[in-house]
């Protein structure tokens, strides 16, 4: 049968080619990285497809079909999988880079290999941006404004970020946008790359381990020692993609609110060293005397968010060029290997900044408040400093509803069957201020709303709400939920 198969495809002599390739000193671990990215790209293919056939791209739908996958424990498992393998992918591949850099396998003749990879951790991190915004949950969609802002930036960096975001303000386009890249161009250009890192490496064969004279060593088999070794890793790596993904699960925010200002967004922790770079070299500014001023001018941002990190990619791409010894030798190559340590340790210390940078500005709340008064009086300061920002009272209503009515409620105030009654479009609602009031602060039971009865009491929120979040969710639910367009409710209302 395989002579048949053989004679009529030359698949057998294929197979037989390429499983006989030697490793030069032998199959080692060492060599497990690029064989176990290309197993978590390959776990990411597959699990990606599948999640296509129940996510919706479009603004009214992107949200509510990632829950209806959170909701069903299959779906649920899958996307887990794919979330947790999207952070192993990034992973794998700086390992790899890194393995590579260390042991100076970059060198000539591996030139070009070594351009190929650093491109395709450039496409890996573009699936990870584009895949982090297609839940279309808070994180989400403030995450990704950022990095849109961020194209929009450069002179002429406007029209960029018009074509990636599908207009003027982001919407169903940028979803459909970011989808397109996700699930067709991105896999697309992943794909030919990897077949091209694998087509230049077989070509040159495996580098091998350092030493001085590589023609004395003695080779290996690729099948089956290198197999074995490849499979084992690749188990090892889906055993913690698994046991992460049914153990710690992802969880889904509250929808995507525009209106919500004050949201601190959460980027993917491959991002946010980039964040931090962001944060970062504004403060430099301010700290150096003559500079402070320009702290927060454009051209600052312009130099955290684009050159400094374009420079740095633009010295990996030619790295090969930069590191012209012939030597892979460790103790000659001091002038690569310590700029390299100190970009690693960079790279953490920018996270470890940029994580501290986002939980203090959650604390601290909404962004528009000044200072002295989140410090003196948090919860006040919403709605007794309405002064000018007239959204800011508005902007927090949101967000205590977000944060305490919405599991009943639902994110829009749609209601939810034998849950909770509908709050948008409800004229109970928008009627007597003081009626909605007394139900807000003194609770509910038994009644009769749009036609149903609901099991559970709508909980009194007198003792765990200020009097001015109070106003604030009340003047929201009243003026801010579907069509609801009712006078404010004001503190002194509530007292
Ligand atoms: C634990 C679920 C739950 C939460 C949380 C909740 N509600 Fe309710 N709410 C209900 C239920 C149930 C009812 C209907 C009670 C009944 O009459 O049986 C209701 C009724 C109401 C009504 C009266 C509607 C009408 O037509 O009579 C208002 C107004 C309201 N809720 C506002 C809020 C606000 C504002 C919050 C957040 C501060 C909130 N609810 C949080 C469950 C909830």
């Amino acid at each position: 049968m395989l002579n048949w198969l053989e004679s009529r495809t030359g698949f057998v002599s294929m197979a037989k080619e390429f499983l006989t390739e030697d490793i030069p000193g032998g199959a080692s671990y060492w060599y497990v990285f690029g064989s176990a990215t290309l197993f978590a790209m390959i776990l990411q293919i597959v699990t990606g497809i599948f999640l296509t056939f129940f996510y919706a791209p479009s603004a009214n739908t992107a949200w509510e079909s990632t829950r209806d996958i959170y909701l069903n424990p299959w779906t649920h498992t899958l996307l887990s999988i794919h979330y947790w393998g999207a952070s192993a992918m990034i992973a794998l591949v700086f390992l790899h880079l890194m393995q590579v850099l260390i042991w100076g396998s970059y060198k000539s003749p591996r030139e070009l290999q070594w351009i190929v990879g650093v491109l395709l951790l450039l496409v890996t991190l573009v699936l990870g941006l584009t895949g982090y915004l297609l839940p279309w949950d808070m994180d989400a969609y403030f995450a990704s404004q950022v990095s849109l802002n961020i194209a929009g930036l450069p002179p002429g960096g406007e029209i960029l970020q018009l074509i990636a975001q599908g207009g003027p303000v982001m919407g169903t386009n940028t979803i459909n946008r970011f989808f397109g890249l996700h699930v067709w161009l991105m896999p697309a250009a992943l794909v030919l790359l990897v077949g091209a890192h694998l087509a230049i490496f077989r070509h040159n064969g495996a580098a091998g381990p350092v030493v001085d004279d590589p023609r004395k060593l003695k080779p290996g088999r690729f099948w089956p020692d290198q197999k074995f070794m490849d499979a084992a890793a690749s188990f090892f790596v889906f055993v913690i993609i698994l046991g992460l993904a049914l153990f710690a699960p992802p969880y889904l925010d509250q929808k995507a609110d525009p209106t919500n200002a004050a949201f601190q967004p959460y980027p993917a922790w491959y991002f946010l060293f980039l964040f931090g770079l962001l944060n970062f070299v504004p403060w430099l500014f301010s700290q150096i005397p003559g500079l402070a001023s320009q702290a927060n001018a454009p051209w600052v941002e312009m130099l955290a968010a684009i050159v400094v990190p374009t420079i740095a990619l633009i010295v990996i791409l030619i790295l090969p060029w930069l590191d012209r010894s012939t030597t892979r030798a460790f103790a000659s190559r001091g002038k690569i290997l310590w700029p390299t340590f100190f970009i690693v340790v960079a790279i953490i210390g920018l996270s470890i900044y940029a994580q501290a940078g986002i939980q203090s500005k959650e604390a601290a709340g909404p962004p528009s408040l000044p200072e002295s008064q989140v410090l003196a009086a948090p919860a006040e300061a919403a709605t007794t400093t309405t002064t000018g920002t007239a959204s800011a009272p508005a902007g927090n209503g949101a967000q205590v509803f977000a944060q305490n009515c919405s599991t009943c409620h639902g994110a829009n105030g749609q209601g939810q069957p034998s849950v909770a009654p509908p709050l948008a479009g409800n004229p109970f609602v928008t009627g007597n201020p003081a009626a909605v009031i007394n139900v807000v602060e003194n609770g509910l039971h038994g009644q009769t709303i749009m036609g149903q009865t609901f099991g559970a009491p709508m909980p009194p929120w007198k003792g765990s709400l200020s009097k001015s979040d109070l106003a604030a969710v009340i003047t929201y639910i009243r003026g801010g939920l579907g069509p609801n367009k009712a006078s404010a409710v004001t503190e002194s209302q509530i007292k």
